[in-house]
């Protein structure tokens, strides 16, 4: 075979897409006696990268027995990691541990009786009395508690960069709808040629969600997943032709954008604004890019969406002792630290100091204890993994259509049919 660019990127791709398999049934990682730790994540790059490595040394610190191999699957919000995750799952294949979202989504694992029950290492290492109660409830189902969680993440956050928004006239935060689109045009004026940076499905849903707690208030907001809000109603339909203007300032790729792209466009000066969670601080820290501002998503007022990543012991796991000790370790405080600080999440435990965290994350820490919560779709706490899939095709969808009476059936029928039982 002639040794060309296109096989050579051919064999890279398979060897990426074999790599996390081969990792989890290697010969040493199997068994009792095994060393191996498979831990399966979507973090693969930059600050989400940043996070895991300092967990990965705090692991290596406190269960030198065993060895940490990385099943990463890139792909922001886990695109491309659930769906190898679901088949692994499905071919009795798990990795050691893999990262569930607290809340809905972590439930669909526990329904499909995929997942261990903790309760006795809950016990064991003190979680019960360093996590906060609300959270608890998130990942308890009868009772019983089945992961460990590493932090809590803001989801409805606006970043910027400075220059471009000066550089067009804007001099504070937008408050409301109206101040967001008013400073949009302005970025328009100026010549930016996408105002707000957009990435495809999740990251179109996530900016859904924030424009509907700022239309609905939080507390209908929550009832959109819980059955207590009607998807039909008027202000959802307000919502949801906000969302459609908001998109009109928005770069035309979107549908081929990873969350990351929508970043670097905001990094490069091409945009002003990017709705996303606040790991992308963690993110633009880790690529050195330091002109960047943020704020919650105008009309949220003291609104803090949350979402909490959290690790698991799956049924089957090869290494379950191993798989221990990594749970333990992430739900330790110097685990929570290692990781937390380099993440743009805020830990988890309610002992951590906040004068250890970066500037960020002190915003938010304090920001959490005494905001409004309320979950989020795009990232499991709020709605199953099918109601998730359902939103982000209709959300493909309506990117191109721009259809908001089609959009707002399409998720009230996923609310009917994914409602919780
Ligand atoms: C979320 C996850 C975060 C971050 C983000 C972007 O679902 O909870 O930790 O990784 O996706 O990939």
């Amino acid at each position: 075979m002639r040794f060309t660019r296109r096989t050579a990127l051919a064999v890279v791709g398979v060897a990426a897409l074999l790599a996390p398999a081969a990792c989890g049934s290697g010969d040493d990682s199997g068994g009792s006696g095994g060393k191996n730790v498979e831990v399966f994540t979507w973090w693969a790059d930059g600050g989400e990268k940043a996070g895991l490595d300092g967990l990965v040394s705090t692991f290596g610190t406190a269960c030198p027995d065993y060895t940490f191999v990385n099943g990463a699957v890139a792909g922001g919000a886990g695109a491309n990691a659930k769906q190898v995750l679901a088949s692994r799952l499905q071919q009795g294949d798990p990795p050691d541990t893999f990262q569930a979202h607290a809340g809905a989504e972590l439930q669909d694992y526990i329904n499909a009786g995929q997942i261990e029950d903790l309760s006795a290492q809950y016990k064991e290492w003190g979680l019960t009395e360093a996590l906060p109660k609300g959270l608890l409830d998130n990942l308890t189902v009868d009772g019983k508690i089945y992961s460990v969680p590493s932090n809590i993440h803001r989801a409805n956050v606006l970043w910027s960069n400075k220059s471009v928004l000066s550089k067009a006239g804007i001099t504070s935060e937008p408050k409301s709808l109206d101040e967001l689109f008013a400073n949009l045009d302005k970025l328009k004026n100026s010549g930016v040629a996408a105002p707000l940076a957009v990435g495809k499905d999740w990251t179109q849903l996530m900016l859904l969600e924030s424009v509907l707690i700022t239309d609905l208030g939080p507390e209908k907001f929550t009832g959109l997943w819980n059955g207590s809000t009607d998807w039909n109603g008027a202000d959802v339909a307000k919502g949801i032709e906000d969302f459609k203007k908001l998109l009109s300032y928005s770069n035309k790729d979107r549908d081929t954008f990873d969350w990351t792209d929508a970043e670097k466009l905001v990094m490069d000066g091409k945009a002003g604004y990017q709705l996303m969670g606040d790991w992308e601080a963690a993110d633009l820290d880790a690529k050195g890019f330091k002109d960047y501002g943020y704020s919650v998503f105008p009309g949220n007022g003291e609104t803090f969406q949350w979402l909490a990543d959290s690790f698991v012991l799956p049924k089957g796991a090869k290494n379950p002792e191993g798989t221990k000790c990594w749970l333990k370790t992430v739900g330790s405080a110097e685990g929570q630290k290692a990781f937390n600080t380099k993440k743009g999440s805020i830990p988890a435990r309610t002992d951590a100091n906040a004068a250890d965290y970066p500037a960020y994350q002190q915003t938010a820490i304090a920001a959490w204890k005494t905001a409004t919560q309320v979950p989020s779709c795009a990232h499991g706490s709020a709605c199953s993994q099918g109601f998730q899939g359902a939103a982000n095709s209709a959300l493909g969808k309506f990117s191109s259509d721009q259809n908001v009476g089609e959009l707002q059936k399409a998720m009230a029928a996923g609310a009917k049919q994914f409602a919780k039982k």
